[in-house]
């Protein structure tokens, strides 16, 4: 009992209680594009996806009593508008488990570089999830942690497990969904080679494009057929251990996605030059014996999933791509993790 009596009151009475958390980039090998309910955040398609380890964000919550309001700041600049909005909805739901209404200091750091256009809301998001309900010292489990990540942003959903991931579609009327692991990283010594092509901002996110795709795409009825056909491929793929069905299918997912919403009108493209440079430099490869194969998110940058083994080779190889910035190579990466508080985050 020495040194009770020194406690400052006020700090135990009503103390700042914070947590930190770290969460990875996820790559989605099925992509989800379309929701099901805007509201709830619930998809239309289901998504299966890996974890990268190379990619990351650090985040810290402080519940702090003596804050007016929420503050955000990301990559060392204090942020206010949108994204401190969508921060700001996250806590509330996580306020509102808690029952409380103490207002957070939020810090948030990529481990990546931010002029790379890889800023990624899924570890952002899932990052944000998990120091939030830990702050709050909320007793729930993955699951729960990933429903509150998957309403912010459902990639977000997967990247609070590591390895391979499932998010299956919304049914009407759900009020939870969360992401699901398919199997461990352990399973399959997969790599991912980031291939940067671009340094400037995508032109819309992806929450504004795959509504404007789901309006006016004439294509969007076939996607929403589509998908369930290549998660079921993508499940089988992963369990077998085949790397050209699973690369068949994830490019499928990739092109189909971005046909779909390049017969929005207006279009949207994200392709940039060196966009097709890099898929052109994976088929080559592939004509080379090399196994690889491309994905592209709601970006120019390609996304290259191959072997261990090759992972060099490729890495070089899309190096060498006119308009290709630099390469990340990727393991990957487990579960989101609470982190020790302190330090410079
Ligand atoms: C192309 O999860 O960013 O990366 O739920 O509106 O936040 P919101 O969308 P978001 O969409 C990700 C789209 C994608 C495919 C994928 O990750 O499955």
């Amino acid at each position: 009992m020495h040194g009770e009596h020194n406690k400052p009151t006020t700090a135990t009475a009503n103390p700042t209680r914070a947590a930190r958390a770290k969460a990875h980039a996820n790559i989605a090998l099925a992509k989800y594009w379309g929701k099901l309910d805007p509201e709830e955040n619930l998809p239309a398609v289901p998504s299966v996806s890996i974890t990268l380890e190379a990619l990351s964000t650090i985040t810290t919550v402080a519940f702090d009593p003596s804050l007016q309001e929420d503050t955000l700041t990301l990559n060392g600049a204090p942020c206010g508008g949108q994204a401190l909005d969508r921060v700001g909805r996250l806590l509330d739901r996580v306020r509102s488990m808690a029952g409380t209404t103490t207002s957070a200091r939020v810090t948030s750091q990529n481990d990546f570089p931010t002029a790379s256009g890889l800023a990624s809301s899924a570890s952002a998001f899932a990052a944000l999830a998990l120091a939030a309900t830990q702050a709050a010292a909320l007793a729930i489990d993955r699951s729960e942690v990933s429903d509150i990540a998957r309403r912010a942003s459902a990639s977000a959903a997967r990247s609070v497990f590591g390895g391979f991931v499932g998010l299956a579609a919304g049914a009407p009327g759900e009020t939870f969904l969360a992401a699901s692991p398919i199997a461990s990283r352990d399973h399959w010594n997969l790599n991912v080679v980031v291939a940067i092509t671009s340094d400037r901002a995508k032109p819309i996110g992806s929450t504004g494009a795959m509504r404007h795709t789901a309006d006016t795409s004439p294509y969007y009825r076939a996607w929403l057929d589509l998908c369930p056909r290549l998660v079921e491929r993508i499940h089988k793929a992963i369990e077998a251990r085949d790397l050209h069905a699973l690369g068949e299918a994830a490019e499928h997912s990739a092109l189909a996605m971005h046909a779909c919403a390049l017969a929005a009108t207006p279009a949207i493209l994200y392709f940039e030059p060196a966009t097709i440079g890099a898929i052109r430099c994976i088929q080559s490869l592939r004509k080379r014996g090399v196994v690889v194969y491309a994905t592209i998110d709601a970006g120019p940058h390609v996304k290259a999933i191959t072997a261990l083994e090759n992972s060099q080779v490729v890495a070089h190889a899309l190096g060498e791509v006119p308009g290709v910035l630099r390469t990340i190579v990727s393991a990957i990466g487990g579960d989101a993790t609470v982190e020790p508080v302190g330090g410079s985050t």
